[in-house]
């Protein structure tokens, strides 16, 4: 029975599951995998747990409890007592292998190890480990708190009781798991991620303005946001790196990545999480990045709101 959980990488995912898990009655150590100082960290929880708090979702007592679930610390051996750990890193392949080598020295012998890798193939990654049978893939969805799908996977080493175990883990903190191959991608950025890249390369080409290209997915499709919006939520960044991981492993040119997606990492305008990225988040609503220079039909270059 999994009772304390690891994770690695207090990014936007690492937080949001550190969050899920720690809300559903785990125990949760939370370890910054770039060292430094832990309040932020802290801090961030601290603020999502209050705005559910104000929205009358969780009373004080409980965020208080939350908050006590979780210890912060920089140190992998902290690990030492957990039942899973959930690597929640970047997306570089050597840096990822060098940080699960390091996780799974700290692991006592029962301990699950999951990546919640979105693109890396998981094969590759499991023959650099030296216990595969106890490693899967956990794949979770932002924001995690608020999206159900776990997508569950697993190399050919896994024991099956190792994916029952993480199965059951998913059910238990509210998330519905999926079984998918260990396939760069898997089912939902395999499909989303040339989506993505594809409404990116509609506003270079002028097709319609930002505003009109999320507009049209939203009304026309029903889809909760646009593509250039939800882009900017999951990072600009992490698009990048699932489109270049994805473009090398499966090499069929579905995930080309456009000029303006390099320009704008380049440029650091990753997103919500820098305040800029295909839009601008300064202001009370957000606005077309005001160095995107676009004419689209109808137009000059538009303030859109996202
Ligand atoms: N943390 C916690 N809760 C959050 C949240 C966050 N970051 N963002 C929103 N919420 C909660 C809100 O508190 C609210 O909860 P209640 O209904 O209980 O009050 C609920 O989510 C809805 O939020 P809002 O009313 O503020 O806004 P919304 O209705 O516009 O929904 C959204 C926001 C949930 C982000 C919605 O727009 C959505 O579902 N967007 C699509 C997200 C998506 O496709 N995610 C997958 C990305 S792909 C990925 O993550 C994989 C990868 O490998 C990169």
């Amino acid at each position: 029975m999994i009772e304390q959980v690891g994770v690695v990488g207090c990014g936007l995912m690492g937080s949001g599951i550190v969050e899920n898990v720690a809300s559903r009655g785990l125990q949760v150590v939370a370890v910054k995998a770039t060292g430094g100082d832990v309040s932020p960290a802290r801090e961030k929880l601290a603020r999502s747990l209050d705005r559910r708090v104000r929205k009358g979702k969780i009373s004080e007592a409980d965020r208080d409890a939350i908050l006590g679930r979780v210890r912060y610390t920089t140190e992998l051996s902290d690990l030492s007592d957990c039942d899973l750990v959930i690597e929640s890193a970047v997306e570089a392949p050597e840096a990822k292998i060098t940080l699960l080598q390091k996780i799974e020295q700290q692991l006592s012998p029962g301990a699950i190890l999951a990546s919640n890798t979105s693109s890396l193939p998981l094969e590759s990654l499991a023959s650099n480990l030296s216990r595969p049978a106890q490693f899967v893939a956990l794949h979770f969805f932002n924001p995690v708190p608020v999206m159900k799908l776990v997508e569950l996977s697993t190399v050919e080493a896994t024991a099956p009781g190792v994916r029952e175990s993480a199965k059951a883990f998913c059910e238990r903190i509210g998330k519905v798991p999926v079984q998918v191959a260990p396939s760069p991608g898997y089912v939902v950025n395999r499909l989303l991620v040339p989506y993505l890249l594809h409404g990116i390369e509609s506003l270079e080409a002028g097709i319609a303005s930002a505003q009109a290209i999320d507009q049209a997915m939203t009304l026309g499709c029903g889809h909760p946001m646009g593509p250039l919006a939800l882009s900017d939520l999951i990072g600009l960044d992490v698009v990048h790196a699932m489109a270049k991981t994805m473009d090398r492993e499966l090499g069929d040119g579905r995930y080309k990545v456009p000029a303006l997606l390099s320009r704008l990492v380049l440029a650091g305008q990753l997103g919500r999480k820098t305040q800029l990225g295909i839009y601008d988040y300064a202001g009370d609503s957000p606005v077309l990045n005001g160095e995107i220079k676009i004419t689209a039909p109808g137009g000059t270059p538009e303030a859109a709101e996202a």
